[in-house]
Formats: C-alpha cells, sequence, structure tokens
C-alpha cells in the first residue's frame, strides 16, 4: 500500500509536541502555497480566473492571509466569515458572498464591504433592494435539479435547499435589468469531495451553455461564471488527487466552444475549500489508554470536536504513527477519543502497529471541514492550530480553547440566589 507523505519529520513531530500540548491542527504553508499556486498556473489561460476560498473550510485568518497573498478571494456565507475576510484585508469583489435563508445583517455588511452578492432565490431580491439597495453587480446560484447528480454529502441537487431553478434563473435576470443591475454572474456548487475532474468539466458546460443562453435570450452580458467547489481530495492512500492541469483543460475547450462562438469573454472562478487546504492539515494525538475488551480501542487525547468527518459521515481518515513507521500493522483498532458518542471514533478496525499509551499518532487532511467543524458538547474543547513554516519554524495560529471559554457565556453571579 502506497503510504501518505508528512511534512515533518519524527524528530520534528516530537519537538512540536512536546512544545505545544496536543491535540493540535498543524498546517503545512509550503504544500499550501505550492498547490495554490499550481491552481492559478492551470488556469492561467483564462485572464480573470479566480479562486474564491471557502471560508468555512478553515476559517483561520493567518492561513487566509497566505491564500491573499497568493491571490485567491474568499467565498464567505455568514456575518462572522465576512468580518474575518475584512480582517484579513480581502474586501471588495475580492469576497464572494454565497448564502442562503440569509438575515439582512449579512446582506448589508455584504454590500458595505463591496462584495459579490449571490443570490439564493427570487425572493432575495426585493428582500436585498429592500434592505440595502442592489448592487451593479449580482450572481445567482443556479441549482441544476435533476440535470446533475449529486453525492453522498451533498445529496442531490434536486432535493438541496439551495438555488433558482432555470425558469426562476431567466425570470431573476430580467427582474434585475429592469431594475436597473448592469453586471450579472452565474455560479453552481453541486459537487462535494468528487474526484472525477469530467464532473468539473460538465459543471462549466452547463453553467456556460446557459449564461450564453440567458444572455441572448435578455439581452444581457454575464462577467463571470463560478463552477462553485466541491474538487476531493484523495483522503485513501491509494486514491489520487484530482488532474487540475486535466480539468481546466476540459473547461477550456468547453469555454472554446460554448461561450466564444456567442458572448463575450467570461471570468471563471472556483470557490474550493477542500482541496485547497484539506491535504495540508494533521491532526496530531496522543494515545491515551490502550483498552482490549471484545475488541482493542486505542483512545486518543482528540474527539470528535476535533475532527468529526469519521463520526458524521463515516469518512476516511489515514492515520499513521510515525515512531512506528515499518512496524507492521498487526493489530486492528477502534480508534476512538473521549466523548460519551460510540461514534466518536476516528477509524474502526484499522490495522496499526502495536500500539502504547504515550504513542504520538498524526491523522491526516484535516485542513479542510476539521477544526472548523469543532463543537463543544460533552464539554470537549476545541484545539489550538499550529502553521509550519515555510522555514521549518512552527508558529501557533491559534490558542487551544479553555474552560474559561467553554463558561464565557454563562453567568454565574445570579446563581448563589437564584432558588
Ligand atoms: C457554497 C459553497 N461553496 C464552496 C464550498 C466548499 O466546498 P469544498 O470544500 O468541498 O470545496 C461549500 C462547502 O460546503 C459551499 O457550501
Amino acid at each position: 500500500m502506497p503510504e501518505k507523505k508528512l511534512p515533518f519529520t519524527c524528530e520534528q513531530l516530537e519537538r512540536m509536541a512536546n512544545t505545544y500540548p496536543t491535540p493540535f491542527h498543524v498546517y503545512d504553508e509550503r504544500g499550501i502555497r505550492e498547490n495554490a499556486r499550481r491552481l492559478n498556473a492551470a488556469f492561467a489561460w483564462n485572464p480573470g480566473f479566480k479562486e474564491y476560498f471557502a471560508v468555512k473550510a478553515c476559517p483561520n485568518p493567518y492561513l487566509m492571509k497566505i491564500l491573499r497573498e497568493e491571490g485567491f478571494g474568499m467565498d464567505c456565507s455568514s456575518l462572522p466569515e465576512l468580518l474575518l475576510a475584512e480582517r484579513v484585508g480581502v474586501t471588495g469583489e475580492g469576497i464572494m458572498f454565497t448564502s442562503n435563508d440569509t438575515p439582512e445583517e449579512e446582506f448589508i455588511k455584504a454590500k458595505a464591504l463591496g462584495a459579490v452578492i449571490n443570490l439564493d432565490d427570487l425572493t432575495h431580491i426585493p428582500f436585498l433592494e429592500k434592505c440595502t439597495g442592489l448592487p451593479a453587480l449580482v450572481c445567482f446560484r443556479y441549482n441544476p435539479g435533476p440535470l446533475k447528480g449529486g453525492n453522498a454529502i451533498i445529496g442531490h441537487p434536486e432535493q438541496a435547499k439551495y438555488g433558482f431553478t432555470r425558469e426562476q434563473l431567466f425570470e431573476g435576470y430580467r427582474m434585475l435589468k429592469q431594475k436597473g443591475v448592469t453586471r450579472f454572474g452565474l455560479h453552481t456548487m453541486v459537487a462535494s469531495n468528487e474526484l472525477n475532474p469530467q464532473y468539473f468539466i460538465d459543471t462549466a458546460e452547463l453553467l456556460f451553455g446557459l449564461a450564453v443562453e440567458v444572455s441572448q435570450e435578455l439581452g444581457i452580458t454575464f462577467e463571470f461564471v463560478n463552477i462553485g467547489g466541491g474538487i476531493g481530495i484523495p483522503y485513501t492512500p491509494e486514491q489520487a488527487a484530482v488532474d487540475v492541469e486535466r480539468v481546466s483543460e476540459g473547461v477550456r475547450k468547453a469555454y472554446e466552444t460554448r461561450v466564444l462562438a456567442g458572448h463575450p469573454p467570461l471570468k471563471l472562478y472556483m470557490e474550493c475549500g477542500r482541496m485547497v487546504t484539506g491535504p495540508y492539515g494533521y491532526l496530531v494525538s496522543r494515545v491515551r489508554h490502550i483498552k482490549k475488551t471484545y475488541k482493542a480501542y486505542a483512545g486518543l487525547d482528540a474527539c470528535m470536536t476535533n475532527l468529526m468527518r469519521p463520526a458524521l459521515y463515516g469518512a476516511y481518515h489515514h492515520i499513521t504513527v510515525p515512531a512506528k513507521a515499518g512496524q507492521p500493522c498487526g493489530t486492528l483498532y477502534d480508534v476512538t477519543g473521549s466523548l460519551c458518542e460510540n461514534n466518536d471514533k476516528f477509524a474502526i478496525d484499522r490495522p496499526l502497529p502495536e500500539l502504547a499509551s504515550g504513542d504520538l499518532v498524526v491523522i491526516h487532511d484535516t485542513g479542510a471541514h476539521g477544526h472548523a467543524m469543532g463543537f463543544q458538547y460533552n464539554g470537549k474543547l476545541r484545539s489550538a492550530e499550529l502553521l509550519l513554516r515555510e522555514d521549518g519554524t512552527v508558529v501557533p495560529i491559534r490558542r487551544a480553547e479553555t474552560v474559561e471559554d467553554y463558561f464565557a457565556t454563562l453567568d454565574f453571579s445570579a446563581l448563589p440566589t437564584f432558588t
């Protein structure tokens, strides 16, 4: 079986874990930058190409700043995410605001920042107009329904709560035109963790065709098409990463045949999260207890608070024990956390080297939808985040939560007199 690589040596890992208490997530700056440059280079044929990093995947301002330096925008979907982008110095059309069931204050902030506002429904047109006025540039999220197959995480598009139907799109753009909007975008987001490159080529082709059709019927010109995120990553050692050059080549061909014949040049946007930071994050944890009953359990000091994808979706995350690399994986372990839920397991029946209390374990591919999905159920606290810099140094980019954070929303002062 091919083994997954780590960006740090065993000695560096020991040093990190002796300096910062486990568990923690550590991100690899070099990997993130090289991957970002590769994506930008692959799509350089499109002069307006921009990847808007899906902030929800890893909302850490230090990583966001790195991505800003690499030319990425920010895809935000809530007020705190908009505020984070602003703190990182990303404003204006460097932000794409894609929300749903949106409260007024979020539209107000997005408009004040000059973000590209992507509407989820026809009724949001008058709502946005009433709360803050329509901006010059408006985008709609398209839900292609049965025209596009979904997957286990995102579900089938026709069952999804997001976006406009095809008929609603025509009606919506007509409405925008009447109301004086002059700049238009078209967006969709139908995939999640999809490893088939053709899926993204087909999505681009669908959107290009639709943009040209709407443009010709309504006499409007589109500025951009956003094909969404959802590029998958190889969570298992046997899987291969999506070949972004191949995706780019297919999208370019679709662009040349679908767009250039019937429409002025369009900018191509994307909003990936997972493929941008996912493979470059590692959850480092120590084995706390080994327990043997009907099965063998390796109880870690991390739990599903730190990474809930395995419990939530049965997702696979590779686990390695760097100090025992090369040793036979002769024991099947359920690798668990300490939360009082039986699905608090990072792996079930995973062949690993013989483990002992104190061993350092690395859980791979935690850089997206990892720390970000954390919660405090059962009084479990979110961990620190560290950054492995390109020069090999390690810096903390978020401290671990404390019991004081857990209590921060409580006022104990009234408790003594409360009966
Ligand atoms: C609107 C939108 N855009 C982009 C993303 C990023 O998806 P991924 O991290 O799979 O690329 C998501 C994920 O939930 C999303 O909801």
